[in-house]
């Protein structure tokens, strides 16, 4: 099938990538110009591992290339996927480039002699696609949802860092469907992918979106409150506390005689709080609209106020070990990707980690392998903030590191590393992956989330 994609950004580029994988022919658009040049190159303009290989390999036999050219994308197409941008501005979701790109499809709609379906696959609240995707293509393309054109909604779970495994074996496939008809043509871009497929309303599609992010973003946050009272009590072992957790059988089965260790616990457990383009912006979105609808949602609420708040733990950790005045001390800083396996800095808990420590006088001298290879967040741009090439120059005569993304080749580094270079050897660790007892049995002062 002929596919484009309106929006080549993380998402826009995955599903182009994975549907080109698939055998369809795709076509991505972008407005900006610099993506589009960088694709058909056969670069991508973001990491994520695996990426480079696939997507040279897919331009090359032309299964995949990126335009501005908006119209001729849709006209030579059967399936648009919106793939666009959907911030939070104040709170409240922006849906200003749904609404131009929505525009932009209905105007080309306008001039198409063939049935087309449009999917919306930018996470959007219940309503929208029916509400304010639908009266636009109608208004714009003269044309009634119909016999015309179809539309769907086919929210994505995609999740940085294995995105492209994620998107070629996806583990549901929600189909939102406005008329049976424009699910069943859109179903069949996805006729290779054996996932369950739900086939559902388009705001049952939206909220399935939101509840999965939701449900995940909550674990994340009760998470952080218990370490929060083990905290206080100086006795409890929050890591241990998991373990205990985690061992229920109804969290880790049987299979035979093993036990399985499912996705879901790497939620159950505490960090630096969760970041990233998703969890913070769509559970923000979904407590507004709550609000909205006259539900105060006072659980997502206070889901988001301890993720506000659990960067900061890391300073007061820092502080209790370090002491109270950071005025011209070194903290090294380890990690700024939101996750590990992606240079996606957005949202990332490093930034109001960093701004507390320059706040207060310290200098943060910063290292992560990928988020910066390309340009430097603008958040980094202060004097006190130093950007180290190597983990080694970061913590040389550090007073104290804090470990906030649990890269691989951070998980790797020994008590040894870190007491032979800093000036202190004070170890804060966000995520809680180094060995306690042997970091406290080198000499390290040795501090975690939730210890
Ligand atoms: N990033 C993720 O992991 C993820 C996962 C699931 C769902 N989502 C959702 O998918 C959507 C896209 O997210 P993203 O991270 O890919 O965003 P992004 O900001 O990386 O990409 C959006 C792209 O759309 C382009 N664009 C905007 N308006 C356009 C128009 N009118 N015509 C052509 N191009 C246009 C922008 O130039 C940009 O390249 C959001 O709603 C997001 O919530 C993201």
């Amino acid at each position: 099938m002929k596919i484009s994609i309106v929006g080549t950004g993380y998402v826009g580029l995955i599903t182009g990538l994975s549907l080109a994988l698939l055998g369809h022919q795709v076509i991505c658009v972008d407005s900006d110009q610099n993506k589009i040049s960088k694709i058909n190159n056969g670069y991508s303009p973001f990491y994520e591992p695996g990426m480079d290989k696939l997507l040279k390999k897919e331009v090359a036999k032309k299964f995949l290339q990126a335009t501005n050219n908006l119209e001729r994308s849709i006209l030579e197409s059967s399936v648009t996927i919106i793939a666009v941008g959907t911030p939070t501005i104040k709170n409240k979701i922006d849906l200003s480039y749904i609404k131009v790109a929505a525009r932009q499809i209905g105007e080309a709609l306008a001039k198409s002699k063939k049935y087309h379906v449009v999917a919306v696959k930018s996470t959007v609240l219940p309503g929208v696609t029916e509400r304010l995707v639908k009266p636009i293509l109608e208004k714009y393309s003269k044309k009634k949802v119909g016999n015309n054109f179809g539309i769907c909604m086919n929210p994505e779970f995609l999740r940085e860092g294995c995105a492209i495994e994620d998107a070629l074996h996806p583990d549901r496939i929600v189909i939102g469907q406005i008329d049976e008809k424009s699910g069943k043509e859109f179903a069949k871009i996805y006729k290779k992918v054996s996932a369950p497929k739900i086939f559902t309303n388009l705001w049952t599609a939206e909220m399935t979106k939101y509840s999965a992010n939701a449900l995940l973003a909550t674990l994340i946050s009760f998470s952080n409150e218990i370490a929060r009272i083990a905290e206080q009590t100086g006795k409890v072992d929050i890591v241990d506390v998991w373990q205990g957790v985690h061992l229920d059988r109804r969290l880790s089965p049987y299979y035979g005689n093993k036990r399985i260790k499912p996705g879901i616990l790497n939620y159950i457990f505490s960090g630096c709080g969760y970041g990233g383009s998703c969890f913070p912006k769509d559970i923000q979105a979904l407590a507004t609209f709550a609000k909205e609808l006259g539900n105060p949602a006072p659980l997502l609420n206070s889901v988001i106020n301890i993720n506000k708040t659990q960067p900061h733990r890391l300073v007061l950790l820092l502080k209790k070990a370090l002491g109270e005045n950071l005025k011209q001390k070194k903290i090294a800083v380890l990690g700024l990707a939101f996750k590990p396996n992606t240079d996606d800095v957005r949202q990332s808990p490093a930034f109001p980690i960093i701004s507390q420590l320059i706040s207060q006088g310290a200098k943060a001298i910063v290292h992560d392998p990928m988020a910066y290879q390309k340009t430097i967040p603008e958040q980094l741009n202060n004097p006190s903030v130093i950007l180290a090439k190597s983990t080694e120059e970061a913590i040389k005569n550090a007073d104290a590191v804090i470990l906030v993304t649990a890269w691989k080749e951070y998980l790797k580094l020994s008590p040894h590393f870190f007491k032979k270079s800093m000036k202190l050897p004070i170890v804060i660790d966000g995520r809680r992956v180094y060995d306690k007892a042997s970091f406290l049995q080198a000499g390290i002062l040795y501090k975690g989330v939730g210890l």
